[in-house]
């Protein structure tokens, strides 16, 4: 059984899963690094997108900000174009199948296997008292894929080793039980890893080097005016090198093509000074959101049709998962009632 090829979840087209940790409202290292991609996935895969707020709480976290961060999150996905009607949109803890089939896998990985994580490595080096929740978040991570039998996996390079070991668990699981999981496997990022204002390292919120999707232009101004340049660039005239400079960076995303040999070109000429140059890199950006900025005030002026979407794909992933986790649950022979045969056994 376990040399056959196990097919995936969704009809006609290949399903895709993808998952997100609610941090608010989104910012341009998450749209970037994925809502934009996300979005034209729509067209070509069955999407499921999910805020995983259960991956969230095993990292530092306030119980009181967690419901607006969930929100403000779903406000961002559905504002730049994450269509309901098309993708299963949810938030993680809606849909108990997920800590279920996590606590399944758990009992089929190897701890060396989860000791191997880089980021878990990276996270647990900085903390007194490592949380067992830290070491065994991949575990949750392949559940959340497999649980929907889901092919492709929309993700940054950071995220490909927890992949490989969401592969290794289908293996592992299919060879035991039988061939049921497909082995999920990556659409990396194009955008590449997107650095922070400071310059210094990923753009993320705890970092406070991010600039919001939601932002109006003159926060956004407020943001960008503050990014780190090229550092050998002291003087205004001095000549630049656009290819160690963040905002140019930013400007490739956001500055329309036919622009760019000019912003360019005046860098590396020292022509135009950084200031000015960030000016136009803060408008193309507060322009590039614009639409998205109205549709999140439209959204935010109706949290009840938010509730109502969530509800839909909370209700719509969970018919999924519980047939998913129903036949993992028979296989495992945890499916103890429809054995019970009368023995006659006095008594
Ligand atoms: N760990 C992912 C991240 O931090 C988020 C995530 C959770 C995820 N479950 C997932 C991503 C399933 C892809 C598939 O970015």
């Amino acid at each position: 059984m376990a040399d056959q090829e196990a097919t995936g979840g969704g009809g006609d087209r290949p399903r895709v899963f993808s998952g997100m940790q609610p941090s608010g409202e989104a910012h341009l290292g998450n749209y970037l690094g994925a809502l934009q991609q996300w979005v034209q996935l729509q067209e070509s895969y069955e999407c499921y997108f999910c805020i995983v707020d259960e991956h969230a709480i095993t990292g530092e976290f306030t119980p009181a900000e967690l419901p607006d961060r969930v929100f403000d999150l779903a406000v961002s996905f559905l504002a730049v174009g994450l269509d309901p009607e098309r993708s299963t949109i949810f938030v993680q803890s809606d849909v108990p199948e997920h800590v279920r089939l996590a606590w399944i896998f758990n009992a089929v990985t190897p701890v060396g296997d989860l000791e191997r994580m880089t980021q878990y490595k990276d996270k647990s080096s900085r903390r007194e008292s490592v949380p067992a929740g830290l070491l065994n978040y991949p575990i949750l991570q392949a559940a959340d894929i497999l649980l929907y039998r889901a092919q492709k996996v929309p993700v940054g390079e950071d995220q490909v080793q927890h992949l490989e070991l969401a592969r290794e668990i289908a293996r592992r699981w299919n060879a035991r039980f039988g061939t049921l999981f497909p082995e999920p496997q990556a659409i990396l990022s194009q955008a590449g890893r997107i650095v922070g204002l400071d310059g210094a390292g990923k753009m993320s919120k705890s970092m406070g080097n991010t600039v919001g999707i939601l932002d109006e232009p003159e926060e956004i101004w407020a943001r960008v005016r503050t990014a780190v340049t090229d550092p050998q660039r002291i003087r205004k005239n001095d000549p630049g090198r656009p290819e160690v400079c963040n905002v140019f960076s930013l400007h490739q995303h956001f500055t329309p093509a036919e622009r760019i040999p000019d912003i360019e070109g005046q860098c590396r000429a020292g022509t135009r000074g950084c200031v000015e140059c960030k000016q136009i890199l803060a408008e193309n950006i507060a322009e590039h959101f614009a639409g998205t900025r109205e549709r999140a005030r439209e959204l935010k002026a109706h949290p009840d049709r938010v509730r109502e979407i969530l509800d839909a794909g909370a209700a719509r992933a969970r018919r999924e998962a519980a047939q998913t986790l129903d036949e993992v649950r028979e296989r495992m022979g945890m499916v103890w009632r429809g054995r019970l045969q009368p023995t006659g056994r006095p008594g």
